[in-house]
């Protein structure tokens, strides 16, 4: 049958054979294994922290970073919450994107909303003289904090469309907490992206210098939020796609 008379073009072809090779990419343990150990290996050298986004730091691995290109793109969020700034990188990110989806017809006044605990001077300067400043805003405090979650949750209020990304403490009880707070405002159809997860698959004496570890991670925390919250599935399609990512089961996609 030919794609004409199959209701099909070429571009549907092109896409469910994407999907095909994706899944083939999900149920291959070997390439699995070697993506894992490949983080493994880079990890000690510290490889997320060595790129940049318009000329700021960004910590985080590139897929990752096409992996939440392609979901401000389709998603169209008028508001990012991002918990975690550090330099800032990822929020100059969001900003930019939103800019690319104004200039496509997508919302002309989206904003990021970057929250961290401390946000230092030279970066806070950095990121209010960046060309994406006027779509950036921040909040300095803890994430968890109750003063904090209802200023984040005022700005969302009337939003048509929300993102959610967690990247702050990786421990267990604050990204539960982090959820609990923040994932609902995700809408429907949009995401919350916990990253560090991937903490739970690396062997313990990974992040000695660090709260988190297997058994007390972001993964953990997902696992025991999804028990009570359905509404949510991991879209494991992502990260069968990037094979290479810090948040395997952590792009959390809002259901209902
Ligand atoms: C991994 S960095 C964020 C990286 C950033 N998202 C990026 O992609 O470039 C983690 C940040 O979380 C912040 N942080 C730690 N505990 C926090 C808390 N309780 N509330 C908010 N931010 C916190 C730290 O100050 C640090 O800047």
């Amino acid at each position: 049958m030919s794609s004409r008379s199959s209701g099909t073009g070429p571009r549907e072809e092109f896409l469910a054979e994407i999907r095909q090779q994706i899944e083939g990419m999900g149920a291959d343990s070997n390439t699995h294994s070697l993506s894992r150990a490949w983080i493994q290996g880079t990890l000690k050298h510290k490889y997320a922290y060595h790129f940049s986004w318009m000329g700021q730091p960004i910590i985080q691995y590139p897929q990752d970073i096409l992996a939440v290109q392609e979901i401000i793109w389709s998603v169209k969020p008028d508001l990012i919450i991002e918990t975690g700034i550090a330099h800032g990188g990822s929020l100059i990110f969001s900003a930019s994107m939103l800019e690319l989806n104004a200039i496509s017809g997508g919302p002309q006044d989206a904003q990021v909303l970057g929250i961290d605990i401390d946000i230092r001077a030279h970066n806070r300067a950095a990121i209010e003289a960046h060309p994406m400043a006027r779509r950036i805003a921040m909040i300095e405090g803890s994430s968890v904090a109750p003063e904090v979650v209802s200023q984040v949750k005022s700005r969302a209020a009337g939003k048509r469309s929300v993102l959610v990304m967690l990247d702050s403490n990786h421990t267990h009880d604050h990204v539960l907490a982090e959820l609990e707070a923040y994932a609902h405002l995700a809408t429907v159809g949009s995401y919350c992206v916990v990253f560090d997860t991937i903490i739970e698959d690396l062997p313990d004496d990974a992040f000695s210098d660090r709260p988190w570890r297997k058994g007390n991670n972001a993964k953990t925390a997902v696992w025991e939020f999804l028990r009570h919250h359905s509404e949510f599935e991991i879209d494991k399609s992502i990260e069968h796609k990037l094979l290479i990512t810090v948040a395997p089961d952590g792009y959390l996609k809002r259901r209902r």
